[in-house]
């Protein structure tokens, strides 16, 4: 498996970008969680990261240890906000100081996102739209942006969120102009402009609520019965301390899409914890909460990898979208490791292949 995973990175061109296949070796080297889940048969542990954090020393020493991470998802800075704040005004500033982090220190990037409701520019969110103004805005934007990172990214995450927790589709202004075919019509045009990536469908609660589960895979089977392309479903994974599935539900709810042909990973991974400050309890309960996650990846052979949403709750997102929670990450705000980290490293240790 390791070997199969190692082939499928040579095959994506990733080692060749990254310039040595000797880099891969030090990947996989020291036993940080990067480096035992490449030792347990899977391509990477990732996290998101953003030019925000790049002024923090202690932030920085973790993110480039090549034993810690192998992944990185840019947490803003490729959004459709960012890069076309204005009708054909594309801006890679940003996006392109952490793609060039990420190569530099021969990492691998997974693209976050194309078409997504949220974190839009007004241009886009309150146009006024025809079904033809639209998926031409789209798909420029799609082609523009794709192309600029042609070949640095492993994945992108085509399109996000269109889905309402009962598994009908969300009412965004690409469902409202352009009905389904938003979803075939996006694909097409990341496929064009980038054959290598691996093409994702990306929500969350994937994981826990059966209806949506159910409409993620009405719209794999809607792109595969119209021919087009798409190579995984992510499971962004934003779960709370005891709210977390089994392990083993976890991995029947995987293997639903990779029975489909699809490859899955766990894309923003996060565990909050529901009652703060938390007790002892709740603190091994994460943990537990965060070696089932995880644990379903190792279970399931084409889940290729997770990525947490950011690893130091220093910078999480959590309390700042769900007041009252929090504390949500590997490593605290500080930067120690928590009983979460450890019982990673402890379960990965335990399925090492070589
Ligand atoms: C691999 O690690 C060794 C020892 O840390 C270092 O000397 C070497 O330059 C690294 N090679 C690559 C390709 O990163
Ligand atoms: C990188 O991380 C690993 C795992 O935590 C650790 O053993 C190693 O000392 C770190 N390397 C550096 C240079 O900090
Ligand atoms: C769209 O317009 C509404 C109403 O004026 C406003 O609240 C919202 O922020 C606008 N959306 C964007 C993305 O600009
Ligand atoms: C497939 O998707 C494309 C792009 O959205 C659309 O033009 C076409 O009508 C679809 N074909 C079928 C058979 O649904």
């Amino acid at each position: 498996m390791a070997r199969l995973a190692r082939a499928l990175l040579m095959a994506s061109g990733l080692l060749l970008a990254a310039g040595r296949p000797a880099a891969a070796q030090n990947q996989t080297q020291g036993e940080g969680l990067h480096s035992l889940m490449v030792a347990a048969g899977k391509l990477y542990f990732g996290t998101a990261m953003d030019t925000g954090n790049f002024n923090d020393p202690a932030y920085m020493a973790i993110v480039t240890n090549k034993s810690e991470f192998g992944m990185f998802t840019p947490e803003n800075s490729m959004k459709w906000q960012v890069t076309e704040p204005q009708l054909d005004k594309f801006s890679f500033t940003q996006a392109d100081e952490v793609a060039q982090k990420v190569k530099s220190n021969g990492q691998m990037l997974r693209c976050h996102t194309l078409v997504w409701y949220s974190q839009l520019p007004t241009f886009v969110a309150n146009g006024s739209w025809t079904p033809a103004t639209l998926s031409a805005v789209m798909t420029a934007h799609i082609t523009n942006v794709v192309t600029h990172y042609a070949g640095q990214c492993y994945a992108w995450d085509v399109v996000n969120e269109a889905l309402n927790e009962d598994g009908t589709f969300r009412q965004s202004v690409f469902f409202q102009t352009l009905g389904s075919a938003f979803i075939p019509l996006a694909f097409r045009a990341a496929a064009a402009a980038d054959p290598r990536a691996k093409l994702y469908y990306n929500d969350f609660n994937l994981e826990t609520t059966p209806a949506k589960t159910a409409g993620a895979l009405r719209i794999v089977q809607l792109l595969q019965s119209n021919k087009t392309r798409i190579d995984g479903v992510g499971f962004q994974a934003h779960l709370a301390v005891n709210h977390t599935p089994p392990r083993t539900s976890l991995a029947a709810t995987l293997r639903r899409f990779t029975a489909l042909g699809l490859e899955v990973a766990y894309t923003e991974l996060d565990v909050a914890q529901t009652a703060l400050p938390e007790s002892a309890a709740a603190l091994a309960q994460q943990a537990r909460d965060y070696v089932a996650v995880v644990g379903s990846c190792l279970d399931v052979p084409r889940c290729v990898g997770v990525t947490v949403w950011q690893f130091t709750d220093k910078f999480s997102w959590v309390p700042a979208a769900f007041p009252g929670r929090g504390e949500a990450c590997l490593f605290a705000s500080d930067y120690s490791r928590k009983p979460a980290y450890d019982a990673l490293v402890a379960l990965l240790r335990g399925r090492r292949l070589r």
